[in-house]
């Protein structure tokens, strides 16, 4: 497995690779690796010929007083670990190297962004669009792979790719989660043990939701004081929850086609999100 930190050197070695015909996945992560962003590196490894991991802690999609300078970085293990599963290549620029001046040109995609976290993160996806399209750019995957634990971003995605028409696909992989049914997440290293107890009400709230939707519940507001009622118990302090449509993110009111059951809750200091979709068939 190769480390490369430079733009040039990204750019000869999956040239490389285009010209053996190697079809080539991205996996484009910050770092401080768990099983989540494990399970997109196997699916990777399993559907392409040629892979590279992104590890690159991203300062345009943080706000200035959020977490960027305490976000955990842990390239040692994050290699091990993808030269275990078996990618081919990791990219680990430095700032400098993706933002070398001023960024003035940025891609926007309107209207998805302005929900859900977009409306407590302004500006955060601003900064995942375009440090994915200069990702998609340096490396000109086939495919690139996200999590569902991020659904607003992937349908951000999703949309830019569409939109702009970007010669690759993306696959959206399953949320992994902890034992308890916690969402794993590289910021669950900043939970106490405490709230790491307490941090597991967002998965039974959205569990819950499941089994009213199942025996019948058809209210989305209904659904959403049931789930409030469970984090506040927990002592999570809501930023959002809410129940939309998978594609267009709008809020619906009544739970009739697919739709995603979106959280975000802080436990103690950290701001964790969580979702599931209610697919009634
Ligand atoms: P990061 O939070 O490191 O996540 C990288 C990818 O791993 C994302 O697509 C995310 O949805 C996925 N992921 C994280 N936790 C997961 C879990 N428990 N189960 C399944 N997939 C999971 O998301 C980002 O980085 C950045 O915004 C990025 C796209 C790299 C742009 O900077």
């Amino acid at each position: 497995m190769k480390i490369i930190t430079t733009i040039a050197e990204a750019r000869d070695c999956v040239r490389a690779s285009r010209r053996d015909g190697k079809r080539i996945g991205l996996v484009p992560t910050m770092g401080a690796l768990h099983a989540g962003h494990g399970a997109l590196i196997e699916r990777a490894v399993a559907e392409c010929d040629f892979v590279v991991v992104s590890l690159f802690v991203n300062p345009t999609q943080f706000a200035p007083t959020e977490d960027l300078a305490r976000y955990p970085r842990t390239f040692e293990q994050d290699k091990a670990y993808c030269e275990k599963l078996g990618a081919d290549v990791i990219f680990a620029p430095a700032a400098g190297e993706m933002y070398p001046q001023e960024q003035i040109t940025w891609v926007t995609v309107e209207k998805l962004t302005d929900k859900l976290c977009g409306a407590s993160r302004p500006g955060h996806f601003r900064g995942v669009t375009t440090v994915c399209a200069k990702l998609f750019n340096i490396t000109t995957p086939d495919v690139a792979y996200f999590g569902q634990k991020d659904a607003q971003q992937a349908v951000v995605i999703r949309r830019m790719i569409a939109d702009l028409n970007l010669p690759l696909e993306i696959r959206v992989c399953p949320i992994v989660r902890e034992p308890d049914g916690l969402a794993m997440s590289s910021r669950n290293r900043y939970l106490s043990p405490d709230e790491r107890q307490r941090a597991v009400c967002l998965h039974h709230a959205l569990e819950h939701s499941r089994q009213r939707a199942a025996e019948g519940c058809r209210d989305a507001a209904t659904l959403i004081s049931e789930m409030q009622a469970i984090i506040e118990n927990a002592r999570g302090r809501i930023d959002y929850i809410n129940i939309v449509d998978t594609e267009t993110l709008e809020s619906i009111a009544r739970i009739g086609q697919p739709c995603l059951v979106a959280l975000a809750v802080h436990i103690g200091s950290t701001r964790l999100i969580d979702n599931c979709i209610l697919d009634l068939k």
